[in-house]
């Protein structure tokens, strides 16, 4: 494992996942965690940026138990002047901020030589720069390895240790070669074994899974058809096979005939012990009438909790029936399957200032106030394209794994005005015909997220001889990394065409289709 100590940078969850494409484990933790307190011995510790000046009278500084450890440390751009901080450097202010592309020019030594961290990397490369502070003066014991136009000290190495630092910020895309610099530290330096693999995971998880589940105790979960619930589900399944129970809740929502393609593939294809909950009267009539975005979602998700706790007690009272027969009985419901990311654990722990509370994490508290579960995250370690990787493995069908995601509150976040039945079927028939024809046109991968919104305005149409007066359909389609900023998908004209023609036509109720051409900031991507 490399331990990444996080001081807040808003890059230092991609540090982590540089790391694990190279197929080494890393795991980012606050930076003021103590060595001491670590359940694990890191092979190498990388020190993240900052917002903070070293200096600042609140900045955050690492235990200098991290320089005792005598294993390779890097430090990136804060990172590298915390070490000369900690080691007797010194800091300065820029004129300037720096911030852009630079070159660095790779020192090299007596016989052409350059040093490890940058072996195989050429004379120079483009980087990255971020950054208000620069190094004036390096600590005793180390000396330059790379240089730039303006700073003469933007990459160190100690003379006998491992340790190294670096201004630049060879984690984002903008430093082309960053990932070889890292791959470079935890490799060669670190000597760390490339063995953080989904295959491997699998093996690893499942004992851990049949371990902490002992021989008899049931787990339930909640499944939404989405990649991360299907392939925590599916993992369950591959570890304590029917003492898992997957619960999904037809909320009346979905996209068309989505419960039932749930069950097709979740308990016909993959075998997990599933229960559809058809309650979508429930929600709906719940839902008669409003039409404020966050009055949808908290009925949503309250009607939510109260029907997965009922289904939960009658899975327990079933075990419990059970149980009075015999010895050789499953046991009861002990445990609550949660799909959490590694970017919502990172989101909780990740270093906010030295006052910040650590956040709890936000998908958790509702549902395990009231049960007496204990929580099972299987893919708490993983980002989404392990997941993805790993839902491959596992065989889910591929176009599951490559898809979009899709919220909680479904689709009456998605109908502007009032929910009905009558409006839920309008949107499902033009969604469906939407995603059909990106999907066929090729481009359904190339798209971070697409969906349709139905409008609650009327317009006027023409259709033979006769005036319509009938609903608008907004098509929305974006492209994002992240989901925090996105812009809006250019489409092929005939493919607008295609979609636009078979929606007016085939849709009743709709007679004109409108493409959102607006990114977010300043739109969201949801319209609501
Ligand atoms: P926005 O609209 O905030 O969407 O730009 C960003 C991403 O978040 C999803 N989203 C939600 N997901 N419950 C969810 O599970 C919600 O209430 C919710 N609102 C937005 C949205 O689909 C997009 O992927």
């Amino acid at each position: 494992t490399v331990l990444i100590l996080d001081f807040g940078s808003q890059y230092s969850h991609l540090i982590t996942r540089r790391c694990r494409e190279h197929k080494v484990y890393a795991e980012l933790l606050p930076c003021t965690t103590k060595m001491a307190d670590l359940d694990f011995k890191p092979k190498g510790i990388i020190l993240s940026g900052s917002p903070y000046s070293v200096y600042d009278k609140d900045s955050p500084h690492v235990d200098p138990a991290v320089f005792e450890l005598g294993v390779p440390i890097l430090g990136i751009c804060y990172g590298l002047q915390e070490i000369a901080w900690n080691l007797g450097g010194e800091v300065t202010k820029c004129d300037h901020r720096e911030y852009g592309f630079a070159m660095v020019q790779i020192n090299k030594f007596g016989n052409g030589q350059v040093d490890a961290l940058f072996e195989g990397l050429g004379d120079e490369m483009q980087v990255w720069m971020s950054h208000g502070d620069q190094l004036s003066k390096p600590p005793a014991d180390f000396h330059v390895v790379g240089h730039t136009d303006t700073a003469p000290f933007a990459a160190l190495a100690h003379n006998t240790k491992p340790i190294y630092g670096i201004q630049f910020h060879p984690e984002v895309t903008h430093s082309p070669r960053g990932k070889e610099v890292i791959g470079r530290f935890i490799l060669d330096i670190c000597k760390c074994t490339p063995n953080w693999t989904m295959e491997e995971f699998i093996g690893k998880e499942v004992a851990r899974i049949r371990e902490i589940c002992g021989e008899k105790g049931r787990v339930i979960g909640a499944v939404s058809g989405g990649v991360d619930s299907t392939v925590a589900a599916k993992l369950m399944h591959e570890a304590i096979g029917d003492r898992f129970h997957a619960i999904m809740v037809d909320n009346g929502v979905l996209r068309m005939n989505e419960a039932e393609q749930v069950y097709e593939m979740l308990n016909k294809d993959l075998g997990v012990n599933l229960t559809v909950v058809d309650a979508s009267d429930r929600f709906l009539s719940k839902l008669d009438g409003v039409e404020d975005p966050e009055q949808k979602r908290k009925i949503i998700g309250n009607t939510f909790i109260h029907i997965f706790e009922e289904e939960a007690a009658k899975i327990e009272a079933a075990a419990e029936e059970e149980e009075k027969k015999g010895a050789d009985a499953k046991g009861r419901v002990e445990w609550l399957l949660q799909g959490t990311l590694y970017p919502d654990v990172i989101e909780s722990i990740s270093f906010k200032g030295p006052s910040a509370t650590i956040k709890t994490h936000h998908n958790v508290g509702g549902l395990l106030k009231d049960m007496k579960l204990k929580l099972i995250e299987p893919l708490r370690e993983l980002f989404k394209d392990e997941v993805r990787a790993l839902g491959r493995l596992l065989d889910i069908p591929a176009p599951l794994v490559q898809r979009h995601p899709f919220p909680g509150p479904g689709l009456a976040i998605r109908i502007l005005g009032p929910v009905t039945r009558e409006q839920v079927f309008i949107l499902q028939q033009a969604d469906k015909i939407y995603i059909e024809e990106i999907r066929k046109a090729g481009l359904y991968d190339q798209i971070a997220q697409a969906f349709a919104v139905l409008l609650p305005v009327k317009a006027v149409g023409v259709m033979g001889d006769a005036r319509t007066y009938e609903q608008v359909i907004a098509l929305r389609a974006v492209q994002s990394e992240d989901f925090m900023t996105a812009d809006w998908f250019v489409f092929p004209a005939d493919v607008l065409k295609r979609i636009s023609s078979r929606i007016t036509n085939e849709v009743k109720g709709i007679n004109r289709v409108t493409y959102d051409i607006s990114s977010k900031p300043p739109a969201t991507v949801e319209w609501l």
